[in-house]
């Protein structure tokens, strides 16, 4: 591979036993240092001729971290921002409400920028895909990816504007130190350190620090800082999943891929860039001390996704490596030791000039890429063990009335349960829950990040595409649906049902919360204009709400049971049972009244709650404006037959919101 084509000026070997040894050259750091970097430390932009490079550093914060003033991460961005004006900082936080408590937005200003668009698991882990989809939306020269707690210094800008004028697309990434302790507190007016003393912390012995410490320790550090130009370009050529970020595996699935696809020169800049972080991986707030294997298993949703797709273990590479020596930047191949020189400025390296650089080589010891341990595709993953169950769910998704909106779905429906997944986080509401009839489903939820338990009764043969209305798979998995609802009523919980192919263009919960107890509230499926809604076997099963109330509950009991010795649906099971044979519990045009435990059934208003019938919506050339002029809050893709169509129809009138081929929400 050619680092730069056509100006490469020599290639020049160097012997490189030194170069790795720790013993070597204590003196290297102070050559390596120009001299001006051991003045009193303190963050400026330095001046070069082009127009410095725009920088964007993209980090997230979980939703569970805070920014107060004594956080690890208020530390760290404080430290970016301080580097330059050139650098602007994306936080992508769940919380759209963050800037409130930011007691620094004001200082920065327009260079800290929230942004809660990107995809969150229930748990509030960002992921990797969203967060990378997302960033090329901003204009930028430089894009940074890193963690929210990593501290930067000043050598970081350098190697940046050095990069800047490669000609080439490239890839960076540099690993950054663990350190137990971080004696210095930051001075606010000047953007420099103190010691305890008061005195100025010097750069220099800051990078000695993070020199020693990297060598001192042996474990693989998993925080790594990636940069890139033509930050509209994807760093890889094939999809990347939906990996969890700081959870592992994903950095170097990302170098292999960027590599293979040979769009970018990828190079480690390890050694020219100081960062560092404080405590070790097992110390950290999102990794509960007390627990800390608690959330091994997103670890091990990582690694399955590493091994699903990509080409992680097909290769390995070596990377080139950034160094610094006498001032001048170059690359060094680790492989043959040697040295391109094309990127020092001036066209011809004298011989002199060539035996200082090679002298300067040999001494320097050189920090390089740490990366995660990734279990290699012979050694058997283990098994990835989703630590909750649905009893264990509800407590977590719950909103503050413990309300809980419960779909249920098999393999076949995986993209539609996506895509109204996708819709739902697009509308913040995060109380849902998935019942998986299968395992496949499970599993793809789980590497989805959806709050998922699978149902053990399942019948376990209905991933097939014919499982529509009315066949007998479709009257045994609704059966599971009111079994389903009646278990999380008995736990205290109120149900919102809502079959996947219901689209929402609003959020119903508040308005069937409001018709208060007692009170099952149901979409009619009835499409005839002109009669009543609630005329017998009406009432859909795909779309109802019911609160955890003694009436409520004594009469699901009795839908399920009903529902188990009948040849049919639960759907009519519903109906004979809530609203009588024929209607006879029928009060006015919208409503029954079960006599034994004065349960109200209350059929919700067409206009708002259509069902794929009515008035065919289907049919209207713009769905959405007609649905939006209703003020409709859902609207049922039903009343079709066959999944392909239905999808279809979905697909068709712009109401789909997932990307399979992406994996992420659009
Ligand atoms: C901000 O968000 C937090 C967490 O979501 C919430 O507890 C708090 O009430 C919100 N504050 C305001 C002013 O909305
Ligand atoms: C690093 O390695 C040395 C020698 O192999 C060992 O004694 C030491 O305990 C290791 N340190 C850590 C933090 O693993
Ligand atoms: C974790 O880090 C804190 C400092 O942030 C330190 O006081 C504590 O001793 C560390 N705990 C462990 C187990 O390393
Ligand atoms: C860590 O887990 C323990 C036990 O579940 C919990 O009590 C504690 O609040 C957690 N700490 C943090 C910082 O999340
Ligand atoms: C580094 O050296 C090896 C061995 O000579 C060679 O195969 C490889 O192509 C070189 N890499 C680069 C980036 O020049
Ligand atoms: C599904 O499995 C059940 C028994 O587990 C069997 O009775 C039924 O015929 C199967 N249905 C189909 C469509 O394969
Ligand atoms: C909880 O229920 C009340 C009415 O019972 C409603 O006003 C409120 O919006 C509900 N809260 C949520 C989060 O749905
Ligand atoms: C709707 O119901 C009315 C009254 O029962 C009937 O005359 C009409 O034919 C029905 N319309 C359709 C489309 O079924
Ligand atoms: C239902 O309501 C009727 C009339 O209000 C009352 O007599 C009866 O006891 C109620 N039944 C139950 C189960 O609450």
């Amino acid at each position: 591979m050619k680092l730069v084509k056509g100006l490469r000026a020599g290639l020049l070997s160097v012997w490189l036993s030194g170069f790795l040894l720790i013993a070597l050259s204590f003196y290297g750091t102070q050559l390596l240092s120009p001299s001006s970097l051991d003045g009193p430390f303190r963050y400026s932009s330095r001046s070069i001729a082009a127009p410095p490079p725009r920088i964007t550093i993209f980090t997230a914060l979980r939703s569970s971290s805070s920014l107060d003033e004594d956080s690890q991460a208020f530390l760290a961005i404080r430290s970016w921002l301080a580097l330059s004006s050139q650098v602007t900082v994306v936080l992508f936080s769940q919380h759209s409400n963050l800037s409130s408590d930011f007691s620094f937005t004001d200082k920065f200003g327009s260079r800290l920028l929230l942004d809660s668009t990107i995809d969150f698991t229930f748990l509030g882990t960002p992921f990797i895909h969203s967060m990378l989809a997302r960033s090329e939306a901003y204009q930028s020269d430089i894009a940074v990816l890193m963690d929210p707690e990593t501290v930067l210094l000043p050598d970081f800008i350098s190697a940046l504007n050095y990069a800047h004028q490669l000609d080439r697309d490239w890839l960076l990434v540099s690993s950054s130190v663990g350190i137990p302790s971080f004696p210095f507190s930051w001075d606010n007016t000047g953007h420099f350190w103190r010691q305890g003393n008061g005195k100025r912390v010097r750069f220099g012995e800051l990078q000695k620090m993070i020199s020693l410490r990297s060598w001192q320790s042996n474990s693989s550090e998993s925080k790594m800082i990636m940069a890139w130009n033509t930050v509209d370009v994807p760093l890889q050529c094939g999809v990347l999943p939906p990996f969890l970020y700081q959870r592992a595996t994903y950095n170097q699935w990302i170098i292999n891929e960027a590599m293979s696809c040979k769009r970018r020169f990828v190079f480690d800049a390890t050694s020219t860039i100081s960062s560092f972080y404080l405590g070790n991986e097992d110390n950290r707030s999102d990794n509960n001390v007390s627990k800390p294997k608690a959330r091994n298993w997103e670890y091990i949703g990582n690694s399955h996704l590493g091994q699903l797709y990509g080409s992680l273990f097909s290769k390995s590479f070596t990377l080139p490596k950034l160094l610094k020596c006498n001032k001048h930047y170059m690359f060094v191949n680790v492989s043959d030791r040697s040295v391109d020189l094309s990127i020092l400025e001036g066209k011809g390296v004298g011989f002199r000039r060539r035996e200082k650089i090679s002298a300067c080589i040999s001494r320097t010891k050189s920090r390089s890429l740490k990366l995660d341990i990734v279990q290699k595709k012979d050694e058997a993953v283990p098994q990835l063990k989703f630590p909750f169950d649905l009893q264990s769910l509800l407590p977590l998704v719950a909103d503050k009335n413990r309300t809980v909106v419960l779909s249920i779905a098999g393999y076949s429906y995986k993209d539609m349960l996506m895509s109204w997944v996708c819709r739902l986080r697009r509308l913040k509401v995060p109380n849902f829950l998935v019942c998986a009839l299968d395992d496949e489903t499970y599993q793809f939820s789980i590497l989805q990040g959806l709050p998922v338990f699978i149902d053990p009764y399942a019948p376990k043969n209905i991933s097939f595409n014919d499982c529509h209305f009315g066949s007998k798979c479709f009257q045994r998995v609704t059966k599971v649906k009111s079994r389903t609802v009646l278990k999380i009523l008995k736990q205290g919980y109120n149900v919102l049902l809502s079959d996947v192919d219901v689209y929402w263009f609003r959020n119903p919960l508040p308005l069937l919360q409001s018709f208060g107890p007692s009170v099952l509230v149901a979409q009619s499926d009835e499409y005839n204009t002109t009669v009543p809604i609630n005329q017998p076997r009406r009432l859909n099963s795909g779309f109802y709400f019911t609160r955890s109330d003694a009436p409520t509950i004594t009469a699901m009991e009795k839908v399920v049971k009903h529902a188990a010795t009948s040849g049919l649906s639960e759907q009519p099971s519903f109906y004979d049972t809530l609203c009588g044979e024929g209607g006879v519990y029928r009060l006015g045009d919208d409503r029954c009244l079960e006599p034994e435990t004065n349960l109200t059934v209350q059929f919700l208003d067409r206009e708002l709650f259509p069902n794929g019938a009515y008035r065919d919506l289907w049919l209207k050339e713009d769905v959405r404006a007609e649905c939006e002029k209703k003020h409709c809050f859902v609207l049922h893709n039903n009343w079709i037959s066959g999944r392909l169509k239905k999808i279809e129809r979905q697909m068709m009138r712009g109401l789909w919101e997932y990307d399979a081929s992406m994996r992420m929400c659009v």
